[in-house]
Parts: structure tokens; sequence; C-alpha cells
């Protein structure tokens, strides 16, 4: 991983109310040293967000939205705009595939989610991956097409700066089921394939790409360790105190045992 930081996402889902957000914020930022190399970004509900942008150090920990809406205001009941989080959430994860399969969100949804994030100069996270379905019947590589140009469809160059792709195999996302770590090499050469057809080489090699499925603690290095792999998404394992501790000190140690070879 050649990249100056290696980033590790803890995604809550819909765990924890504003008490216990904060409470565990606590517990972790008394736990988890602020390392250079690596960025932490949590991801609570939209509901903890603000209380927690108000507690957290910036320096040790990032905050990113689950979700938002491409609206920056208006009459859309029970939503939350990019143009609210801005101050808020540095990040936001956008297209997750709970939002995709559970709420229909289809690529036009999530592409125009995505510009929004960047015009309030939110970094989104843009989530793709295949089913197993879709695996089985050999379409991977071409759903991964589909979604990262769905996603990313007239983001100039300069606005995919900001942008972090992440791999998350639908059949892989909370079912604890591993996805090889051959495998996630090659998805990855494939999405970075992808960008440089669309940006040219130089956008391919500067966008991070992280993986995310099942990662626990004592999977972690072996998805940290591969050179395609900028960083991980983490769901179960984020609201395990333990198991996150672990997975950030290994990400550091996976870059100071790189920085010695
Ligand atoms: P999981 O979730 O680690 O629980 O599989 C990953 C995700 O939803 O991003």
């Amino acid at each position: 991983m050649a990249r100056e930081k290696t980033i590790i996402i803890g995604n809550w889902k819909m765990n924890y109310n504003v008490q216990e957000a904060s409470l565990y914020l606590h517990k972790l930022a008394e736990a988890v040293k602020v390392r250079r190399d690596v960025e932490v970004i949590l991801a609570p509900t939209t509901l903890t967000l603000q209380s927690l942008s108000m507690q957290v150090n910036r320096r040790q920990f990032k905050l990113a939205a689950q979700n938002l809406y491409w609206r920056d205001h208006g009459a859309y009941t029970g939503e939350v705009s990019a143009r609210q989080l801005n101050g808020i959430a540095d990040y936001a994860l956008i297209g997750h595939s709970e939002r995709r399969h559970i709420f229909h969100e289809t690529d036009k949804d999530i592409r125009y989610k995505v510009q929004a994030a960047i015009r309030n100069r939110i970094r989104p996270v843009l989530l793709i991956g295949e089913t197993s379905y879709e695996r089985a019947s050999g379409e991977t590589e071409a759903v991964l097409q589909d979604q990262l140009v769905g996603g990313l469809l007239n983001l100039t160059s300069e606005e995919l700066e900001s942008v972090i792709v992440a791999y998350e195999p639908v059949w892989a996302i909370g079912t604890g089921v591993n996805a090889m770590p051959d495998d996630v090499s090659r998805a990855i050469k494939s999405i970075r394939n992808h960008i440089k057809h669309l940006y040219g080489r130089k956008a391919a090699e500067d966008t991070p790409v992280l993986y995310g499925g099942s990662v626990k603690a004592d999977s972690a290095s072996d998805y940290l360790k591969l050179d395609e792999v900028d960083g991980l998404v983490l769901g179960g394992a984020s609201i395990d105190f333990h198991a996150f501790t672990e997975i950030v000190k290994k990400a550091h140690r996976a870059r100071t045992q790189e920085d010695d070879e």
C-alpha cells in the first residue's frame, strides 16, 4: 500500500442510541492511538452524528454519515441532506448494499448522492459489490463496472479526487462468509481498471479502494497485506470494542512492517 494512510471505517449501522454511542466513542478514544498512517472513520446513525461531532477529537477519528439525501433542502419528509451534514460528517457512505437492496436505491440515486456529498464538501465512500447470484453467473466484473460508472458518471477528475471506493461483495456482508484474498485482489484490480478507462492511470492509482464484508480481528491482516487494498470497512467488528481496536492496531502494524521492508 503506497498510500499515505490506511483507512478503517466502522459502520455502526442501526446500533446505539445517543447515550450508548457517546459511551462507546469515549471508550474508543481511550484505546485508539492517533497514528499518522491510519485514518479511523466512525459511521454512527444520523441521529447521533451531531452529538458525537461535538465530542470527537477529529485528529483521532473522523465521522461519516451512513446515508444522505441528494437534494439540499425542501419537502422531503424524513430525509437529511448533505448540506445539513456539512460540518458534521467528513465522509458519507453511499450505495451500501443494505441501501441498494432493502431500500431499493438505484445507481441514479447513488450518483446524485455522490454529487451532493462532493458539492457539500463531504467525501463520498462509494460502496459497490456483486450478489452471490451475480457472482455464480460470472458477472462480478460487469456488475462492478456498472455500479462504478453508475455512481461516478459526470464527475470531473478533480471531483473524483475526493471519492473513496469500497468493494463489498453482498454475499460477504454480515454473513460471516469471508471473501478469499485472491478474489478481493482480482475484484479491486478490475475496479482500478475501470477507473483507469474513465479517468486515466493516475486517477486509478490515486483513488483509495477499500474492502468490506465480514472482516474480523483474525482475518483483517489477510486483506491489509494485499497491495490493492487501501483499508477496510467493518460492520459487525466495528461495534465489538476488542475487535475494532485490534484491527486498527493491525492496520498500523501492517504499515510499519511495510516501511521496514
Ligand atoms: P460486516 O459489514 O463487517 O458486518 O459484514 C460490513 C458492511 O456492512 O460494510
